[in-house]
């Protein structure tokens, strides 16, 4: 089966054709030079830029892959949840061409398309515990099957990328700026009375990090020349890190508190689930360093094994998309062409057409 995956949730858009043996071409038409300096995504912006970039980044991946569009077997689109122009521009172009080619078609749920990620690499083993730190979402999943999964989880309030790229803000970073945090982490000693672990004294998996985003606040308020005076598009952190070793500080206590925050929080889920076999951790976050390390840390801890994607796999990409759209077309699932998109905040209804796989 030879499958395209078209992400277009938030500022990126993302193609990738993949088969059953893998991945067998990727493009991407990245926005971050034009977000970088409003501190976050203006989504008018990113679905205008979409529609420009669609037809070049599609030919470019045809003639990558020496393949013709009717060769594709079937199209696979984020549905939701993100930006909803954003994710328009990726299911209008996705059916126009369901419609040229004949092909087979399914919308996405971008949230379990992150957590399958890893699938492309290595196979997952289930009953799975998913943690997915994204920019928009912080999630625990209980995963029984790549479809069949429930909701252990939520952030009440800010995601976790949303607290690295307000935090990044703050010390005037580009946006988005949970890399440069990260970064800047490694090259510093956290304090750990600097920031409050937010959100641990209850007995549920939820998460809060909008306190601890207003404590960095406050801190930098009270010391404002920790924001950096000058803005620059790309900061060079080696350099930032050995002339302002106050802002690494802030960095790695910052990073630290998130890091514990999620050990803490999904220690508890896995005491919960005892018969969980893997820690999937999944999203634009589980790039960052501190975490990586702290997630491998659980996974000994609680000898269950451990799946992260590898970093390309973490950000938001069109294979993760293509690989998640074939899992569900091989177990039956497809969708008429009146899938709706389905904005940040929604839940994503379960209205596949099923045939017997
Ligand atoms: O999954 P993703 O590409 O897009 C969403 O679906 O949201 O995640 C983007 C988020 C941003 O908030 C970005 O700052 C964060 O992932 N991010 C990181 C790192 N790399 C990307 N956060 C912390 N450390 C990193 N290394
Ligand atoms: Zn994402």
């Amino acid at each position: 089966m030879l499958c395209l995956g078209i992400e277009s949730s938030c500022d990126d858009f993302a193609m990738a054709l993949v088969r059953d043996e893998g991945i067998i071409a990727e493009n991407i038409a990245s926005q971050s030079n034009i977000h970088a300096v409003f501190g976050g995504v203006v989504p008018e912006l990113a679905s205008r830029e979409h529609l420009r970039s669609v037809p070049s980044l599609f030919d470019e991946l045809i003639d990558q892959a020496g393949v013709v569009p009717q060769d594709i077997d079937l199209v696979a689109v984020t549905r939701g949840p993100g930006l909803l122009g954003s994710l328009l521009v990726g299911l209008g172009f996705a059916k126009g061409l369901v419609l040229s080619i004949g092909s087979e078609f399914i919308g996405v749920n971008h949230l379990i398309a992150h957590l399958l990620a890893p699938g492309l690499d290595e196979d997952l083993e289930f009953p799975a515990l998913g943690l997915l730190i994204s920019g928009g979402h912080t999630q625990i999943y209980l995963m029984d099957s790549g479809y069949e999964y429930r909701l252990l989880g939520r952030t009440l309030d800010d995601a976790v990328g949303e607290a690295f790229d307000k935090t990044a803000k703050l010390l005037n970073l580009p946006y988005p700026g949970g890399q440069y945090i990260d970064a800047l982490a490694l090259m510093a000693e956290a304090d750990p009375e600097l920031f409050p672990l937010p959100y641990l004294d209850n007995q549920n998996l939820n998460f809060s990090f909008s306190g601890l985003k207003a404590a960095v606040a406050r801190y930098i308020q009270k010391n404002p020349h920790f924001s950096l005076q000058e803005f620059a598009f790309e900061p060079d952190v080696e350099k930032l890190a050995a002339n302002r070793p106050e802002i690494a500080r802030v960095c790695a206590s910052f990073n630290s508190c998130v890091a514990l925050t999620l050990y803490k929080k999904v220690a508890r889920a896995l005491k919960g689930c005892p018969q969980v076999r893997s820690l999937i951790v999944a999203g634009g976050v589980a790039a960052n360093s501190m975490i990586r390390d702290m997630m491998s840390k659980l996974s000994s801890d609680f000898s269950v094994r451990l799946t992260l994607p590898r970093q390309s796999l973490c950000m938001d990409n069109g294979s993760m998309v293509a690989y998640s759209g074939m899992l569900y077309a091989k177990a039956g699932y497809f969708h008429h062409l009146g899938v709706e998109a389905v904005p940040r905040g929604k839940v994503i209804p379960w209205d596949y057409c099923q045939r017997s796989p």
